[in-house]
């Protein structure tokens, strides 16, 4: 089937087929690799993306559902702009060791931004608990949300 939707603000158009998810047709079908396929199971939230507005799994999501909606993935967080400030503090705080987690955290951290543009430790954590990272440890991707919201 042929969908179309909105993805980092430009209308696309793919083929795919019934049971493709979303993650697959933004990865393998529209270039867009960031989102990471690391579980495919909901668990690990490296194929996070802003769906309608909310933060999902993209390996969740049925490319059919898709048909119409928005996305952002972590390709368009910054806009035209250049990097969301979020990247940069990610990057400026090393919160990023093999950087496969990295952009589900991104995306998931920029949401938590949106919504509380001041968090708690407590309420990172809570935003990012469906995020997992096998390097890090944490400290450093906290450090780096609570640079973001310092900027
Ligand atoms: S790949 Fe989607 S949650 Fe792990
Ligand atoms: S930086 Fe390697 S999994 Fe998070």
């Amino acid at each position: 089937m042929r969908i179309a939707l909105t993805v980092n603000g430009e209308r696309r158009e793919a083929e795919v087929w019934a049971g493709e998810s979303l993650l697959t047709t933004l990865r393998d079908r529209l270039e867009l690799p960031g989102s990471k396929n690391a579980c495919e199971q909901g668990e690990c939230g490296s194929c996070s993306v802003i769906y309608d507005g909310e933060l999902v799994c993209a390996c969740l999501v049925l490319s059919a559902q898709a048909d119409g909606h928005d996305v952002v993935t972590v390709e368009g967080l910054g806009g035209h702009a250049g990097l969301h400030p979020v990247q940069e503090a990610f990057a400026d705080t090393g919160a990023v060791q093999c950087g496969f987690c990295t952009p589900g955290f991104v995306v998931a951290a920029a949401d938590l931004l949106r919504r509380a543009p001041s968090p708690t430790d407590d309420e990172i954590r809570e935003a990012l608990s469906g995020n997992l990272c096998r390097c890090t440890g944490y400290a450093k991707i906290l450090d780096a949300v609570h640079l973001a919201a310092e900027r």
